[in-house]
C-alpha cells in the first residue's frame, strides 16, 4: 500500500472509531460507527441509529454510504465498521455492493470499549457477499450507471429548455 492510500486508510479508521461514539443506541446498547473513503479521497461518517418504533433503526455502515452519496460521492474504495466483533449485516452487505467494485476494501475493527484495544481484520466487500444480487450482470443497471444518470439529467435540461422556447413563441 503506497503512503498516500495508507494515510487516507488511517483515517477512515480514525472516523470511524469517533463515529461510534455519536452513535444513538438506547434500545441495544450496541453502539456501531462506520466510515467509507470515497474514490475521490474523501472520508464520510456513519453511526447507528436507533428509535423506539425498533424497526426504523438505521446501521452505521448505511447511515456512512447514504451520507457520501448525498453529498455526491458515490463509488468507494475502502469501507471500515467499528464495534465489538464489528462485521456488517447482510442488508448492509448488499448496501455496500451497489457503491463498491471487486477491490473495495473492507476493514472490521473489534474495538473494545473498555480496555480500548483493537483488531482489525481486512477483507474486501464482494468477500462478504458472495453469491450476491449483482445489479449489474442483473442487468438492472448499465456498466457505468453515471452516464444513465447524466443522460436522465440531460433529458431533463431538454424538456425545461424545450419548455421555456415555447413560453417565448
Ligand atoms: N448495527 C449496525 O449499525 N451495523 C451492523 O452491521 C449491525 C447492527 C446496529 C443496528 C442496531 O442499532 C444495533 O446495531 C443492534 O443491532
Amino acid at each position: 500500500m503506497n503512503k498516500k492510500r495508507s494515510k487516507a486508510i488511517e483515517r477512515l479508521i480514525e472516523t470511524a472509531v469517533q463515529a461510534q461514539k455519536r452513535a444513538y443506541c438506547p434500545y441495544s446498547r450496541y453502539s456501531v460507527g462506520a466510515a467509507v473513503l470515497t474514490e475521490t479521497g474523501r472520508v464520510f461518517a456513519g453511526c447507528n441509529v436507533e428509535n423506539a418504533s425498533y424497526g426504523l433503526s438505521m446501521c452505521a455502515e448505511r447511515v456512512a454510504i447514504y451520507h457520501a452519496v448525498t453529498s455526491g460521492h458515490d463509488s468507494i474504495v475502502a469501507a471500515c465498521v467499528v464495534g465489538t466483533a464489528a462485521k456488517p449485516c447482510g442488508a448492509c452487505r448488499q448496501v455496500m455492493l451497489e457503491f463498491s467494485d471487486k477491490d473495495t476494501q473492507l476493514y472490521l475493527v473489534d474495538l473494545n470499549p473498555s480496555t480500548g484495544r483493537r483488531s482489525v481484520v481486512k477483507t474486501t466487500v464482494f468477500k462478504m457477499l458472495p453469491m450476491a444480487f449483482d445489479p449489474l450482470a442483473s442487468g438492472l443497471l448499465p456498466q457505468n450507471p453515471r452516464n444513465l444518470l447524466k443522460r436522465k439529467a440531460a433529458a431533463r435540461g431538454r424538456k425545461k429548455s424545450q419548455r421555456a422556447r415555447s413560453r417565448r413563441n
